[in-house]
Formats: structure tokens, C-alpha cells, sequence
């Protein structure tokens, strides 16, 4: 059950010591908001899938020789090396990040089951901050599952899934696939109760990130007011959630891709200028289904091999899209990617 295991099949390659996790973004092929909650969080119905954009996360035991870019907390600290291009935001938002995520999913284990580890972790970011690809969320699943079994504390899934969903929505997803293994989930509740779903073909994407990130908080206050999440509602989103996971099963790809779709689309539209354009572009560049993750601002193409993915990538890429006008004179309406990718499910 060790992480290093669970991984091998994904990178073709061993993760590493026992040291060392991979931890996958994801993306959401399906996301329906149900309704308000009582707690303030809304309740969802999404199909979340793993792929292969990875943050490294790393545990050295009682190393004290932690200098520069590290942040400390009770014994425990972390030092963060970004591969994303940095422009001084992502810095700032990595830095809230990295303390909120990793340290606090450490610290929590480490509290609940009664010890005082000293050490270092280390963080290589790949997957991109504020993009709807769960880069936090993952990296939190990673050092609790890390910390469980570098310091040998042995919690069961069944223990360490009330941690995770303390720390975020979409920690569970992350956590459970280090025991199930499955390759996506239907995610239920806030996001914390997690299905299985299995036997789904290997999908390609291509991924453009604009420069202006999203806050997930942002996104869900800009949803229009809904009533009461109904049963009807719910009923209708179950239906559609199972036609597309169908279609997928049966490798009808094209008409799956028709099928995805995002309700925190219209909402994040109100907070980013970029998403309408996004659409656009991405209808032209051969993209069988296309939609924002999550609560964006990263946009999605669902292509037909891995071979489309990367073309349509080096299209985004070559299309010059900081030099193409949405309509004013301001430099700040162009449309700017800060990220592109062509990766594949998990
Ligand atoms: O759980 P997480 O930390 O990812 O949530 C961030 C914020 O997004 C929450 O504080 C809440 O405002 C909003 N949210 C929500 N409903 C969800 C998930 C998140 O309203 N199901």
C-alpha cells in the first residue's frame, strides 16, 4: 500500500524512497452545484479525474539545516521549489498555500495522533495555483499520507479521511485513490464523499491557464442564489452524470465530450474576462468537448489522442493570444496564457 507503489504504474518509473509522493492535479469532466448547505459550502455533484501534471513532495527526518526559502512551524518546516513561471503572484500565492496545506495537514495528523515529529518537508510545484486543478488539495492528501507512514503512525483510510476533508473539499478525492487506486470519482456532499468510478478509457486534454487565477471562495459567492437543493434537481444531475460516465465506458469519446459541463462556469465568467474568449478559442482547435475545472480559471480541451493534445497545445501556444484585442485598447483586455499543457488521465 505504500505510495511509492501505488505510482508506478502512472510514471512508468518508481516515484522513489519512502521518502517521496507524487501528488496529481485533477480536473473536473463534470460539476453540478446542487444547492446552498447549512455550513455555508455548497453541495455538489462532480466527476473528478487524476492526471499526470505532478507535484513532488518530499520528508527528511530532524534535518535542521533549513535556510532561505523555507517556512518553519513547530519542529516541522518546508522549503518549496516552483517549476511554474514565476511572476512574483505565484510566489504569493504559493507562499499562503504552502503553509495552509502541507504544514497544516502535518501539524493536524501529528496532533491527532499525539506526537511531535522534527523534520523537513520538501515541495517541487508543478501543477498551477488558483486553476480549479486541485494542486493544494493533492499536495495536502501527500503529506498526510507521507507523514503516515515516514513518521509510522498507521492510520487506516477510514482514520485519515476525517483529517482530509478537514482540510479542504477535495483532499478525500486525492487521499482515497493512495488506498483504492481507482483513476476517478464521483465526489458528492461538499466534495468529500468519494466514489469510485472505474474502468473509464485513457482521456488527453490540452489546458490553457490565463495569467488571472480564480479564488475558489470568489467563485462560489458569485453563484446566483438557489433555492434549496431539491430532490428534483438532484435527480436530473445524477441522470446526466450517469450518461456521461456510460458514454465514457463505452469509448464514445466525441459524444462524451458534449456531455461535460461546469455550473461554476457562468459564476467564475463574472470574475474573469477571459473564460468567453477561452471558449472560443478552444472550438477551434479541434477540441471534442471543452470546459473550465473546477472553480477555474484553467480551461480544458478534451482531445482524440495524445498526438491532437500536444498540436493543439503548440496552436494555444503559437496563436499569440497576448496580442489578440477582446475589444478595448487597455492592455489589460488581452488575453495573456500563463500555462499550457497536453497531458492524459491517470
Ligand atoms: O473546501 P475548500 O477549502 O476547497 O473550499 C474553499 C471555499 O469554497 C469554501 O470556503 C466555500 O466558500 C467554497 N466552497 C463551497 N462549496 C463547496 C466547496 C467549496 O461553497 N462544496
Amino acid at each position: 500500500m505504500f505510495p511509492a507503489e501505488t505510482f508506478s504504474d502512472e510514471t512508468g518509473r518508481r516515484a522513489g524512497s519512502a521518502g517521496e509522493i507524487l501528488a496529481p492535479a485533477k480536473l473536473n469532466l463534470y460539476l453540478e452545484v446542487l444547492g446552498p448547505r447549512a455550513d455555508g459550502f455548497h453541495a455538489l455533484e462532480t466527476l473528478m479525474v487524476p492526471v499526470r501534471i505532478y507535484d513532488q513532495l518530499f520528508w527528511h527526518s530532524n534535518d535542521t539545516s533549513v535556510s532561505g526559502n523555507n517556512f518553519t512551524g513547530e519542529g516541522l518546516s518546508l522549503r518549496v521549489r516552483c517549476l511554474l513561471p514565476n511572476d512574483g503572484r505565484t510566489d504569493q500565492l504559493l507562499g499562503k498555500e504552502r503553509d495552509n496545506l502541507v504544514l497544516q495537514a502535518a501539524r493536524l495528523l501529528a496532533e491527532t495522533a499525539g506526537i511531535s515529529p522534527s523534520g523537513r518537508f520538501s515541495l517541487i510545484k508543478r501543477i498551477p495555483i488558483q486553476a480549479g486543478m486541485g494542486g493544494g488539495s493533492s499536495d495536502a492528501a501527500a503529506a498526510l499520507m507521507l507523514a503516515n507512514t515516514s513518521w509510522k503512525i498507521g492510520y487506516s483510510q477510514e482514520q485519515l479521511l476525517p483529517l482530509a476533508a478537514q482540510l479542504g473539499s477535495d483532499v478525500p478525492f486525492f487521499l482515497s485513490r493512495y488506498f483504492q487506486r481507482h483513476h476517478a470519482a464521483i465526489c458528492r456532499g461538499r466534495g468529500e464523499l468519494v466514489e469510485p468510478v472505474r474502468q473509464l478509457p485513457r482521456l488527453h486534454f490540452v489546458i490553457a491557464q490565463p495569467t488571472t487565477g480564480l479564488s475558489t471562495a470568489e467563485v462560489f459567492g458569485q453563484l446566483a442564489a438557489r433555492a434549496e437543493t431539491s430532490d428534483q434537481r438532484a435527480a436530473a444531475s445524477h441522470f446526466r452524470l450517469s450518461e456521461l460516465i456510460k458514454t465514457l465506458q463505452s469509448g464514445a469519446i466525441a459524444s462524451a465530450g458534449r456531455k461535460m459541463s461546469n455550473r461554476l462556469e457562468s459564476a467564475a465568467e463574472q470574475l474573469s474576462p477571459w473564460l468567453d474568449h477561452l471558449r472560443d478559442v478552444f472550438s477551434r482547435i479541434g477540441s471534442i468537448g471543452h470546459f473550465m475545472t473546477g472553480s477555474g480559471s484553467a480551461y480544458v480541451g478534451v482531445m482524440r489522442s495524445a498526438t491532437q493534445a500536444r498540436r493543439a497545445a503548440r496552436r494555444l501556444v503559437n496563436m499569440k493570444l497576448g496580442t489578440g484585442k477582446l475589444g478595448s485598447e487597455n492592455a489589460e483586455s488581452y488575453l495573456k496564457l500563463r500555462n499550457v499543457f497536453a497531458t492524459s488521465s491517470c
